[in-house]
């Protein structure tokens, strides 16, 4: 029989996948799964940086104000407590590890501005933070020996005790493990584990436009979902408000820090706008910059705004954002001459898997944390660079937590069926993957993204409601590869955002509907979905 065993099975390769790894290590062996590249996430990608109290002027309390703020009333505040008390700690075990920030003139660590933060705490790697903390995290659990990674495997489904050929008498939902996909030999079996956890990111692929790289479709929610997780906020997609507007750049990000260095958003007639939105202007917290740009659009039919840096210096501009300058560049865009054009794009999932302040998922053994988990910190609005920070903070705390319990036990193998081929057909027909992907694509970005109403997501539901009966049904015939995966995920966290935007009648945060407008309810919490199995 075709299988693996392991004591901690990692599903994604981000910096929560990767620190819980290197923190596990410790207490038995690891196995991280990861869909393509072992550095391919969304970590990777991230530019601005990693949000914490490092200087004297700052304090927790004033981070844990600007993150309360930010998250429109709904984030849990002993979440966020643990957020930005613990988080200094676990950057500078970044720093020894030997992620390398970059430095001011006195060679002390470089803090910047971004919106919603009323201190200058975002610590940066120049404008590839992301990369710097991906590269050196996979450099060190590269070096630790009881830490495998498995590339190019993608995750089918979680393994629970219904997939069990003989009743376990647990009462509650239990993990096992996973099927996984080897994307190289088509090959398909279970890896069993004592303890699991889902790492995979967001879901950005959701959306027409995006920041996210093609892997980001959202395969940890979805499967948790099937497995009986419970799933929280999914209606809080934040939308980044400027990515690089381009008919040959997709979405490529640009990042907050530039305005938190002096950028300035402008109409196409030069007219600087966003303190017309909101007193922190230029710095405002995102869902309202993105939905300032997005209403300036569609006042002005234009398919874009501007973002001016010209009056900031040039070699600052340079050495600050090399990654950004260059792309522009390539592109024929001199950011030191003229304003860049920018719009709003899919950014990053607020919501997702629940967890407590250790990442316990309601699922025995399943744990999630990083972007894929809703711990409560980033509310109905995550705030700029909180995102690599609780990559830190919650990863620590899962793997605390395991470390701390006694988990011996893992399924006879024998127990555990192999995936059953038999009847599946290698159609002809995959080009309908593509179709049925650009189909979501469009119905959530038309329909469900900066400003919703009742009529579109009904609308959207309606339609995504027939895609995805489509989509199970041809999932069900058909040998599986890494794209139909990919679709059947992404039109289940289609669905789920969907379910939660209808559900919530009112506008907060990163939900915008022109049927509330400024209605608030006062005792409207978390947004919660179960399937029941
Ligand atoms: C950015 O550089 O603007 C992205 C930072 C983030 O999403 O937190």
């Amino acid at each position: 029989m075709n299988f693996l065993k392991t004591d901690f099975l990692i599903i994604g390769s981000g910096v929560a996948g990767l620190y819980s790894a290197y923190k596990l290590s410790s207490y038995g062996e690891v196995i991280v799964v990861t869909k393509k590249y072992d550095y391919e996430s969304n970590t990777f990608y991230a530019q601005g940086g990693i949000a914490s109290v490092f200087s004297e002027k700052d304090d927790p309390e004033k981070h844990l104000k600007d993150t309360l703020e930010a998250g429109a009333g709904l984030c849990d505040i002993e979440a966020t407590r643990v957020l930005v008390t613990e988080g200094p700690k676990h950057v500078r075990e970044l720093l020894s590890i030997g992620v390398e920030f970059s430095r001011n003139k006195a060679g002390e660590i470089d803090l910047v501005l971004e919106g919603g933060h009323r201190e200058k705490r975002i610590l940066h790697a120049k404008d590839r933070t992301g990369k710097e903390i991906e590269l050196a995290l996979l450099s060190k659990v590269k070096s630790i020996s009881n830490i495998k990674i498995l590339e190019n495997h993608s995750l089918i489904d979680l393994i629970t005790q219904h997939h069990l050929t003989k009743s376990l008498e647990h009462s509650e939902i239990t993990c096992y493990g996973a099927y996984v996909l080897d994307n190289k030999k088509s090959d398909i079996f279970p890896i069993l584990a004592k303890k699991i956890i889902l790492s995979t990111g967001g879901a950005g692929q959701v959306y027409l436009h995006t920041t996210n790289p093609d892997i980001s479709t959202g395969d940890g929610v979805a499967c948790a979902y099937r497995a009986g997780a419970i799933i929280k906020n999914m209606e809080f997609y934040q939308f980044h408000p400027t990515t690089l507007y381009h008919e040959k750049g997709d979405s490529f990000l640009i990042s907050e820090a530039v305005r938190g260095k002096g950028g300035i958003l402008k109409r196409l007639d030069g007219e600087p706008f966003m303190k017309e939105y909101h007193p922190m202007g230029d710095l405002a917290p995102r869902d309202i910059v993105a939905r300032a740009i997005d209403n300036e659009l569609k006042k002005s039919g234009e398919p874009h705004v501007l973002l001016d840096v010209t009056h900031l210096i040039k070699p600052d501009i340079m050495a600050n954002f090399p990654y950004i300058f260059e792309k522009c560049k390539s592109l024929g865009i001199d950011i030191t001459e003229s304003a860049i054009p920018v719009v709003p794009a899919a950014h990053y999932m607020c919501g997702g898997v629940a967890t407590d302040l250790f990442g316990r998922t309601n699922i025995i053994n399943l744990y999630a944390c990083g972007e894929t988990a809703s711990t409560g910190v980033h509310g109905g609005n995550r705030l700029a660079s909180n995102s690599l920070l609780e990559g830190l903070v919650f990863a620590d705390r899962t793997a605390k937590d395991i470390s701390e319990q006694k988990c011996g036990f893992l399924p006879e193998h024998e127990l555990v069926p192999q995936w059953d081929k038999e009847g599946m057909i290698n159609t002809e027909e995959w080009v309908l993957i593509s179709h049925d992907l650009n189909e979501i694509k469009t119905i959530m970005s038309n329909y469900v993204g900066i400003v919703r109403s009742n009529l579109r997501l009904e609308r959207a539901y309606r339609r995504i409601q027939l895609i995805y009966d489509e989509v199970i049904d041809y999932y069900n015939r058909t040998v599986i590869t890494n794209p139909l995966l990919e679709l059947r995920n992404l039109v289940q966290v289609a669905e789920l955002i969907i379910r939660s935007a209808m559900s919530r009648k009112e506008s907060r945060g990163l939900h915008y509907s022109t049927d509330y407008k400024e209605d608030r309810n006062p005792s409207r919490n978390d947004t919660v979905i179960i399937n029941h199995i």
